[in-house]
């Protein structure tokens, strides 16, 4: 399978990087085809509702997202990982999704996986987890998966978590 794993985190090496990772040695092993994209890294500018694209099918800023958009659309199973930002997702993974609207109905028919973080536990993290799970599935996806990274806070505090194997178990079972 093609795999697309979007990393919504804005610290490189991160708790919510070190999780893609773990996903990726897994699902690597399992044979798949895996490519990363870290938002961080790209320059996506948020949503104008022009609605131009309603027309055209094209958003009218010309940055990164047209090609990870053809990413997505050709990938098989999506991971979307993002740290908790203020009880949800990150805003760069928000305005990611927002600019999903060109091709909202062709986005559907996916197996999707979640990884969440943040130095809360679980029960502070389950908006990130349900608003990326709603979202993905009101797309016509599958979300076969979370992984909670719960309770950590400093770069490189979810190596000592189970959640690192979980990540990686999750991988292996895509
Ligand atoms: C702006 C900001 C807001 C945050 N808000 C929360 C929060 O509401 N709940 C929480 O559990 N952690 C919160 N955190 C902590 C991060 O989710 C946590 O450090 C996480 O590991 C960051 O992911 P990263 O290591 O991939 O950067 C916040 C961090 C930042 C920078």
């Amino acid at each position: 399978m093609n795999v697309l794993i979007i990393n919504g985190s804005a610290r490189a090496k991160g708790n919510s990087e070190l999780l893609c990772d773990a996903f990726m040695r897994g699902a690597a092993e399992a044979g798949h085809q895996l490519k990363k994209v870290s938002l961080r890294d790209r320059e996506i500018g948020p949503c104008r509702a022009c609605y131009a694209c309603f027309k055209t099918g094209r958003c009218v800023q010309q940055d990164d997202m047209e090609e990870i958009l053809d990413q997505l659309q050709a990938a098989d199973a999506v991971v979307l990982a993002s740290p908790t930002y203020f009880l949800t997702m990150s805003g760069q993974m928000k305005t990611f999704i927002d600019r999903l609207l060109p091709r909202w109905q062709d986005l559907g028919g996916k197996d999707v996986y979640v990884i969440v973080t943040g130095h809360d536990m679980k029960e502070g993290l389950t908006r990130t987890a349900d608003d990326l799970k709603a979202i993905f599935e009101g797309l016509g996806n599958t979300v076969r998966g979370i992984v909670w990274g719960e309770g950590v806070w400093q770069k490189g505090e979810v190596l000592a978590t189970r959640a690192m194997d979980e990540a990686y178990q999750m991988g292996r079972s895509v």
